[in-house]
């Protein structure tokens, strides 16, 4: 029943922990990062070089990037918003760096704290470094199914920005249901409009969240529309922390790859060894909780 490969991106140390309000050590961060190098992921996102005072929890990146043990043949990626947060992924060892831009305005102005095209404008020396260094540069285009602040997003919005990304130099797009308000028919849709502009599945990637236990589904679908990378977070961990409340829950990597090899899909990953990623940094999480309840119960 081989139904060909599939690529997990991994976006659990950066999507996953970026959302988590307590600080997680460093070194758990990096222990995590190396459990799922072990588990046959090929595609890491490791960390985000935006502002610190943005996004405070991504501010110890390029430690982790600096602590991890690389394994040959994964890639260590980073999200670069501008030309000063390429530099650091560059310096800090990521292998491929990601621009982000939105289909909506009002999401544009949350997360980047600028319209959608100013930001396209602010990737596009991103683009031309990330050439000249012969770094792979992955887009992404959050909110293709719905917005948080303004509701509906219209397909062309979202067709105009992966076009956009793609002609900035990205090799692939990744289609990010933000706030997981997609389903089935929605996504199925989309991908039709995407497809029918002149996109092919090999540009697109799927970014399901999992906020209405839809995620699942509509990865199906993007794999009947022949979409062939699929993001994922371990243990479902995260959110965007722009995406305002409710929006929590990646889609979990251990469903995904679960549901991909009882369909026939082949990952190359260790179905274990990744559950052991994912009990790993339940059990930090849960212990940085209790920490903190029990200095709020017992004074410091
Ligand atoms: P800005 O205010 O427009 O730009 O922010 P700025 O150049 O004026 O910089 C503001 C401050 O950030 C300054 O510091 C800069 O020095 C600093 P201050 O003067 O206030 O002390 N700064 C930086 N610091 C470190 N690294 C940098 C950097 N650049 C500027 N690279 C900016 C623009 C993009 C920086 C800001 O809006 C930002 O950091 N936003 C964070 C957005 C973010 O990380 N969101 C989550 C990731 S996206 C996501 O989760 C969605 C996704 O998963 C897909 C999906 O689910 O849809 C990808
Ligand atoms: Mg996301």
């Amino acid at each position: 029943r081989g139904r060909g490969r599939v690529t997990v991106y991994e976006v659990g140390p950066r999507d996953g922990l970026q959302n988590e309000k307590q600080p997680v050590p460093l070194a758990a961060k990096i222990r995590l990062v190396d459990l799922l190098s072990a588990s046959g992921l090929t595609k890491i996102e490791a960390g985000s070089f935006v502002s610190g005072k943005w996004v405070p929890q991504m501010a110890s990146s390029d430690a982790v990037l600096g602590g991890i043990s690389k394994k040959p043949g994964v890639v260590y990626a980073a999200l670069t918003p501008n030309l000063r947060g390429f530099e650091a992924a560059l310096a800090a060892g990521a292998d491929e760096v990601a621009v982000f831009g939105a289909a909506s305005e009002a999401f544009s102005r949350r997360n980047v704290n600028c319209d959608v095209e100013e930001s396209l404008r602010r990737f596009k020396p991103v683009a031309e470094a990330a050439l000249k260094a012969k770094v792979p540069l992955r887009g992404y285009v959050s909110c293709v199914l719905g917005c948080p602040y303004q509701g509906k997003v219209s397909h062309s919005a979202v067709t105009s920005v992966a076009h956009r990304l793609l002609e900035l130099g990205c090799y692939e797009v990744s289609l990010g249901d933000t706030i997981g308000v997609g389903t089935p028919d929605t996504m199925s849709r989309l991908l039709e409009s995407l497809l029918n502009s002149g996109l092919r599945p090999t540009h697109l990637a799927a970014h399901c969240h999992n906020t209405n236990g839809q995620a699942l589904a509509n990865i199906s679908a993007a794999l009947r529309f022949e979409l062939r990378t699929i993001d994922a977070s371990v243990a479902g961990l995260g959110g965007c922390p722009y995406a305002g409340p409710g929006a929590s829950g990646n889609v979990a990597t251990e469903a995904v790859v679960a549901m991909l090899h009882s369909n026939g899909y082949e990952t190359g990953i260790d179905a274990t060894k990744l559950g052991e990623a994912g009990d790993f940094i339940r059990g930090v999480l849960t212990c940085v909780s209790y920490s903190i309840l029990m200095i709020h119960l017992c004074g410091r």
